[in-house]
């Protein structure tokens, strides 16, 4: 299987790490992966046989312009070699989400799925502004897309929304959808440490967005939100759509006046379906001990469906981190080579 990485942060570092880590659980599925692009905004790493995961990693430890890679990396490397030479099956795109326009990430994924790729996207915004346009392009060239990182990363809200909500009606989606935020809260409350000391922390581990006030000021919830509204709904919403608050105003006091009445703040994304339409809100909600998303703790998300057949289904877990969210690409690959059609 060769794969191309478009975009090389956090989550494509992680990846590598865990490809070299699972290789042989990999193998035992029948995939040899070989990774022959990485591709950075200033140039990329290109081998056909597969790069030396150990050796270039070992590179960037030192090296942070993997141009200088000596085995591949050329400042002239970039997705249109990739086009060029169309020798991968699986585009693995990780640019940063852009909520505007969607690029570089929507021409990245508009022509690998043109091309005959299988895509796995971390990247928001391509997802968010154009599910369905996208969906349509890789039906019709026969290949896979696989969204799961864009909607809680290790959380499966999709796969269990599309998989284990089949053939019921979606009702409304709730969930705490950013780790970040679920983070900061949980340490203002344990340390009584102050909002910007506990985004420190957040940051510092990796977790939060490199623009941090997309966790904060709840963009980050919201753009989950949408991604599981117009794909489990079959919804186009937008962005605009969705009144945002987020947690800049909350203060320690506010959340220990709440422990002491048994409750707890959580920053909550919800989509309600009512006979005049959908209606969709990220906002800041002090919870009973009696709802199922009181006790998402730390870094952990979770989702809870509300269903015309099904009934009610709550999941919690899915720490955000690099690690996790490169483990929901490794899963989105495993199950399209397996067969399993997120594209139908
Ligand atoms: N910053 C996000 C979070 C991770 O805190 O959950 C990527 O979606």
């Amino acid at each position: 299987m060769k794969i191309a990485i478009i975009g090389y942060g956090g989550v494509g570092k992680a990846f590598l790490k865990l490809v070299l880590e699972k290789t042989e659980s990999l193998l035992n599925e029948g995939i040899l992966p070989k990774v022959c692009y990485v591709i950075s905004s200033k140039g990329g790493v290109y081998d056909p046989d597969g790069i030396d995961i150990e050796k270039f990693i070992e590179f960037t430890k030192s090296n942070k312009d993997i141009t200088h890679y000596p085995c591949g990396g050329s400042s002239i490397i970039s997705f249109d070699t990739l086009l060029h030479k169309r020798d991968v099956d699986f585009v693995i795109e990780m640019t940063p989400t852009n909520k505007e326009t969607g690029e570089p990430g929507m021409t990245h994924i508009v022509k690998s799925l043109e091309n005959g790729f299988n895509v796995i996207t971390a990247n928001k915004g391509p997802v968010m502004l154009a599910y369905k346009k996208l969906r349509d392009i890789a039906l019709r060239n026969n290949v896979q897309l696989g969204i799961g990182c864009t909607t809680g990363g290790a959380l499966p809200t999709i796969n269990s929304g599309v998989v284990d909500m089949a053939g019921s009606e979606i009702k409304s989606i709730e969930g705490v959808l950013n780790g970040t935020t679920n983070f900061i809260l949980n340490e203002m409350e344990t340390y009584g440490v102050e909002y910007n000391q506990a985004l420190k922390k957040a940051q510092e581990l990796g977790i939060a967005e490199s623009d941090p006030t997309l966790d904060v000021e709840g963009w980050d919830t919201a753009t989950k939100l949408l991604i599981l509204t117009n794909v489990l709904m079959d919804e186009e919403k937008t962005l605009d759509e969705i009144k945002i608050e987020g947690i800049t105003n909350i203060k320690v006091i506010d959340i220990k006046k709440a422990a002491r009445e048994g409750k707890k703040y959580k920053l909550i994304g919800k989509t309600i379906k009512t006979d005049n339409g959908i209606q969709m809100s990220v906002k800041l909600e002090c919870i009973e001990s009696n709802n199922p998303l009181y006790g998402v703790n730390g870094k952990n998300k979770a989702v809870k469906y509300t269903s015309d057949t099904l009934g009610d289904l709550t999941i919690i877990g899915g720490a955000s981190g690099v690690k996790p969210a490169a483990a929901s690409i490794l899963r989105d690959l495993i199950n399209i080579h397996r067969g399993y059609k997120y594209i139908r």
